[in-house]
C-alpha cells in the first residue's frame, strides 16, 4: 500500500527550510545547481545532532564497533572489484517530444501506455545504460591512467580497510567498522527536495560476523535500526519495513529489508538493512591479491567473513524528521486570544537550538543581565538562543517555527520584586504542551540536560 501524497504540505515544508535557513538549494544565486544543497545555520546543528546521535548509538554506545574516515576520492580498482564500474548504473530513455532525460522506471503508465512525466508525450529513444558515478582526474594528466571517482557509497572503504583496521582494534567476530560521510551520484533525475541528490551524506555500518550468524544478525540490525528511528522522533506509524524480494535484491545479497518513510510525496526509502554475504571482501581479495581472510584463534580456521550492512541517508532522515515534525495549531498571543502557528515538534535530543532565553523587557538592564547569566550558565552544555526583540508570544512563535523545545522567560518575579521567594527562578516552558513550570535558575542546567540527551 502506497501512502497518500500531499504536495501542498510538501510545498510549505520546503518554504519553512528556505525562509528559516535551515537547507538552501546550492548556487543560488547563479540559478541553483541541480540536485545540490547547502544547509543553513539550522539545517547544519540538526544534520549535526543527527549525526553525532547516529554514531553515539553505534560507536560510542557498543564494545564490538569502531568507527574510520576514508578518502572520497577513490582509485579506479576499487570500483572495478566492488562492481560498481561495470554495474552501477540506471536505464535512461529520452522523451522525443520535451527533450527531457528520464529514468527508464520513472515513466508514468495511463491506460496501458507509457508517457513521460514531464509533457505526457509517448514517444522515447531506446533505453541505454548510464553509470551514475562522478569520473574525475587525479593530477596534472587527464587521461585514462589518472581516472578517479567520487565515492558513490562510503562503505567501500570500509571493505578495502578491513585488514588495518582489524589487526589495530583487535576485534573478534562479530564486529563492526562504522563511517559517515558523502557520497556522490549522478542521479538521472534528482527530485523531491533533498530526498534524491547528486551529493549527500550516509551513515553506513559494516558489521562482520561468521556465516551462521548471518540471518539472525540481519534481523537484529533491522530492529536496533527501527529503534533508532523511535528514538529520533519518528513515529513507527510512518516507517513501514519492505522485506526486498528475491528478484529485486542485488545477486549477492541474501537478504535486504528497505526502512521506508511516509513523505508527504510517498512512501520512500529511509534505509537499507543488507546482508551482503562475503560479496565484497571475497572480490577485493581476488581483485588485490591481497588476503582479507579473518583467523579464528581458537579454532585456527580462516574464512573470509560475511557481511550486514545498515545503510541510511543523512539528508534523507533529516528531511524525514522535518516531514515528521511539521504542524500547525493554535497558540495564545499576548493579549490571549489564539492565533495559529507552525510548530516544528522536533524531538529535543535533535532540535536545532534546545532553550530559547527571553528577557521580558530588553530595556530593564537588571532583566537583560540576568538572561545573560543564564546564557552563559547554559551554554557548555546545549546551543541556545538568547531573544530580547519583540513581544513574549512573538517570540516564542518564532521558536516553535524552528522547533526549539524550551523557552526561558526572566522576569519581575526572577527580581524578587513581588515575592522575594521567586528571586533567581524563571519560567520554563514546554514547545509543544505550552505549560509553563516556575523554576529555580540554578536547577536549569540539570532540567534541561535530562530532557536533551
Ligand atoms: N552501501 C549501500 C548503499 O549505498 P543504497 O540503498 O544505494 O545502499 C543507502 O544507499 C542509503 O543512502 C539510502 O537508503 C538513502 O538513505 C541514501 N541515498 C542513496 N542515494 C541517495 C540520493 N541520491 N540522495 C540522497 N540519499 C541517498
Amino acid at each position: 500500500m502506497s501512502a497518500p501524497t500531499d504536495a501542498q504540505r510538501m510545498e510549505k515544508i520546503v518554504s519553512l527550510c528556505k525562509r528559516r535557513g535551515f537547507i538552501f538549494q546550492s548556487s543560488e544565486i547563479y540559478g541553483g545547481l541541480n540536485g545540490a544543497w547547502d544547509y543553513g545555520p539550522l539545517g547544519v546543528e540538526l544534520k549535526r545532532n543527527l549525526k553525532n546521535y547516529w554514531w553515539r548509538i553505534m560507536v560510542h554506545d557498543r564494545d564490538d564497533v569502531v568507527g574510520m574516515d576514508g578518502a572520497i576520492l577513490t582509485h579506479p580498482a576499487v570500483l572495478k572489484a566492488s562492481g560498481h564500474v561495470e554495474g552501477f548504473s540506471d536505464p535512461m530513455i529520452d522523451c522525443r517530444t520535451c527533450k527531457a532525460h528520464l529514468r527508464a522506471d520513472q515513466l508514468v503508465e495511463k491506460k496501458g501506455v507509457k508517457q513521460c512525466p514531464n509533457c505526457g508525450g509517448k514517444d522515447f529513444t531506446e533505453a541505454r545504460q548510464f553509470n551514475l558515478m562522478f569520473e574525475t582526474h587525479v593530477g596534472a594528466a587527464a587521461d585514462e591512467s589518472s581516472i578517479a571517482y567520487l565515492r558513490p557509497e562510503t562503505a567501500q572503504s570500509i571493505f578495502v580497510q578491513f585488514k588495518n583496521i582489524l589487526e589495530v582494534s583487535r576485534k573478534k567476530l562479530p564486529f563492526g567498522i562504522a563511517q559517515i560521510g558523502k557520497a556522490f551520484r549522478n542521479e538521472i533525475n534528482p527530485r523531491n527536495f533533498t530526498f534524491r541528490s547528486r551529493e549527500f551524506e550516509q551513515m553506513e555500518l559494516e558489521y562482520f560476523c561468521r556465516p551462521e550468524q548471518g540471518m539472525e544478525l540481519l534481523e537484529y540490525w533491522k530492529e536496533e535500526r527501527l529503534k533508532f528511528y523511535d528514538n529520533i522522533g519518528i513515529s513507527r506509524a510512518n516507517l513501514h519495513v519492505l522485506n526486498v524480494p528475491d528478484g529485486e535484491r542485488a545477486f549477492y545479497s541474501k537478504g535486504t529489508y528497505d526502512i521506508e518513510y511516509d513523505f508527504p510525496f510517498g512512501r520512500q526509502e529511509l534505509e537499507g538493512v543488507a546482508y551482503r554475504t562475503d560479496y565484497d571482501l571475497s572480490q577485493h581479495q581476488k581483485a588485490s591479491g591481497k588476503s582479507l581472510e579473518y583467523f579464528n584463534e581458537e579454532t585456527k580456521e580462516r574464512i573470509i567473513p560475511h557481511v550486514i550492512e545498515p545503510s541510511a541517508g543523512v539528508d534523507r532522515t533529516v528531511l524525514a524528521m522535518i516531514c515528521e515534525a511539521y504542524a500547525e495549531d493554535e497558540a495564545p498571543n499576548d493579549k490571549g486570544a489564539m492565533e495559529s502557528r507552525i510548530v516544528l515538534r522536533l524531538h529535543p535530543r535533535m532540535a536545532p537550538v534546545k532553550c530559547a532565553i527571553f528577557p521580558l523587557l530588553k530595556n530593564k538592564e537588571a532583566l537583560v543581565a540576568k538572561a545573560k547569566e543564564i546564557v552563559a550558565l547554559l551554554r557548555p552544555d546545549m546551543a541556545v538562543f538568547y531573544d530580547e526583540t519583540g513581544a513574549i508570544g512573538r517570540r516564542y512563535r518564532r521558536q516553535d517555527e524552528i522547533g526549539t523545545p524550551f523557552g526561558v522567560t526572566i522576569d519581575f518575579e526572577t527580581l524578587g520584586e513581588k515575592d522575594p521567594g521567586l528571586r533567581d527562578t524563571v519560567t520554563l516552558r514546554d514547545r509543544d504542551s505550552m505549560k509553563q513550570e516556575r523554576v529555580a535558575i540554578q536547577d536549569l542546567p540539570v532540567i534541561l540536560r535530562e530532557r536533551i540527551r
